[in-house]
């Protein structure tokens, strides 16, 4: 049985969290297939609200195996922290696994990411400081150390001991920095979390394998977006590893064969946070009311989130890249006060109207958005649950985002609760 990607068409935060948890009610299987704890995605259960950075957003249906791929950047600490909380709330997480092949974040990752942002000054990414660049730069220049690492003290020292000696060189001459020693990270990693970890550390592809074999129904999710992707994001403003579709069959090590659905997770206006260009963004007090209505602030860093119109630029060029079948539309509600709502549908660079997303950063620092205007519903939709009871102006709104895109819509959010959503047709 072919398995199913989930992966955000914008600047992350589009849901991704909700809809894999809503979604993995069929499965029997979730697998992250790339970042690390600068993800968060929320889960909304009734009164009960969970925030995951590394733990697949499956975990809260007992029976399914979690596991956090290859792809991933783990920080240990991290996921044994939200292991814990997870236990003080209940949730049985003893199918939660993690790929040896997995690469680690270390506590110089983390020092070097803020220290790198500081150098930039303002030229600054705005990362989410948890080490996910440097992590990713280490696995790229080969001297990464990986979640098997942990299982054998001497691969892990000798591994080190190599990297430290350049890293620390880096931090004192470049930065006037003391870094961490190898001692104290041995005795952290392998005499504290090595340990706790060890039972979870698994050879992820012949497990993801054997699942599909057996016909098992396998569910990748993805973190962050397609345009925060390093190819194929507004680079250099992106994160460090490859969130688009594609993403899942190197970061899970399953081939192109073993998709067969590609969900895009797409909000009804834009976000994003940290730097980089955003042609629809809003600096006016319809900006402010999104951020409002919609809680736009960081599930970790609480950072305002930067909001703009929806752009179906975006969209379509999301489609393309990651060849969704279908899209989940999230938060259709926090329109509902909004008299008219603007849809971005092409560009005006330089006095010529573009359809299609520019390659060159300087034109899409210059694309002024060419809007059409559609009328707003101005009625509360949270209690809604099929499309029949949407107000007709939503259900258009809805259509013209699906044309647009020129990709169907299969579920609309209209509230944060996994209950809230409404299955298109
Ligand atoms: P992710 O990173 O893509 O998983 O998204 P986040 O969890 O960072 O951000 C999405 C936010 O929107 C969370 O606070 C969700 O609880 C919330 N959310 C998701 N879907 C809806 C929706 O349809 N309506 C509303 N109002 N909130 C939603
Ligand atoms: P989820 O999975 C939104 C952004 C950061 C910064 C850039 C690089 O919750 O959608 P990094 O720490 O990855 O090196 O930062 O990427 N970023 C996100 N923005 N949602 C996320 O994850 C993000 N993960 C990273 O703000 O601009
Ligand atoms: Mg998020």
């Amino acid at each position: 049985m072919p398995g199913t990607v989930v992966v955000g068409t914008q600047w992350g935060d589009e849901g991704k969290g909700k809809l894999t948890d809503v979604l993995a009610e069929d499965m029997d299987m979730v697998v992250r297939y790339q970042g690390g704890h600068n993800a968060g995605h929320t889960i909304v259960v009734g009164e009960q609200k969970f925030a995951f950075r590394l733990v697949p957003s499956g975990v809260l249906h007992p029976g399914i195996v979690n596991v956090i791929g290859n792809g991933v950047v783990v920080d240990p600490r991290v996921l044994l922290s939200e292991i814990e909380t997870l236990a003080t709330r209940n949730v049985d997480t003893t199918q939660l696994v993690v790929s040896g092949n997995a690469h680690l974040v270390m506590p110089y990752h983390q020092e070097l990411d803020v220290l790198f942002e500081r150098h930039l000054g303002d030229n600054k990414l705005g990362t989410t400081k948890g080490g996910i660049g440097p992590a990713y730069a280490d696995k790229a220049l080969r001297v990464g150390l990986r979640v098997q690492d942990l299982l054998d003290q001497k691969i892990f020292r000798q591994k080190l001991e190599v990297v430290l000696k350049e890293k620390l060189a880096v931090m004192a001459k470049v930065y006037n920095r003391l870094g961490p020693t190898a001692d104290d990270i041995c005795d952290e990693y392998l005499g504290e979390i090595a340990p706790r970890l060890a039972p979870r550390i698994v050879d992820s592809v012949h497990l993801i394998h054997t699942a599909l074999e057996a016909g098992k129904k396998v569910m990748f999710e993805g973190a962050q977006a397609t345009f925060l992707d390093l190819d194929h994001g507004t680079y250099p403003f992106v994160t460090s590893s490859n969130p688009v579709a594609g993403g899942a069959c190197a970061g899970a090590g399953v081939g192109p064969r073993d998709i067969d659905r590609i969900i895009g997770i797409t909000k009804t206006y834009m976000t994003r946070v940290g730097s980089g260009p955003f042609p629809t963004e809003l600096f006016d007090e319809t900006g402010d009311l999104l951020i409002e209505r919609g809680v736009e602030f960081g599930t970790n860093t609480g950072r305002r989130r930067r909001p703009g119109w929806f752009d179906a630029v975006m969209l379509r060029q999301a489609a393309r890249l990651n060849s969704l079948s279908d899209v989940f539309l999230t938060k259709l509600d926090v329109l509902d006060t909004l008299p008219t709502l603007k849809v971005c549908v092409a560009y005006d660079i330089d006095g010529e109207r573009v359809t299609h997303m520019p390659y060159h950063q300087s034109d899409l620092h210059k694309a002024v958005p060419v809007y059409e205007e559609l009328p707003g519903w101005q009625t509360d939709i949270t209690s809604c649950r099929t499309m029949d009871e949407l107000p007709k102006a939503a259900r258009d709104y809805i259509l013209f985002l699906a044309e647009q895109g020129g990709v169907p819509i299969s579920y609309v959010g209209v509230g944060p609760d996994r209950l809230a959503t409404i299955q298109v047709g």
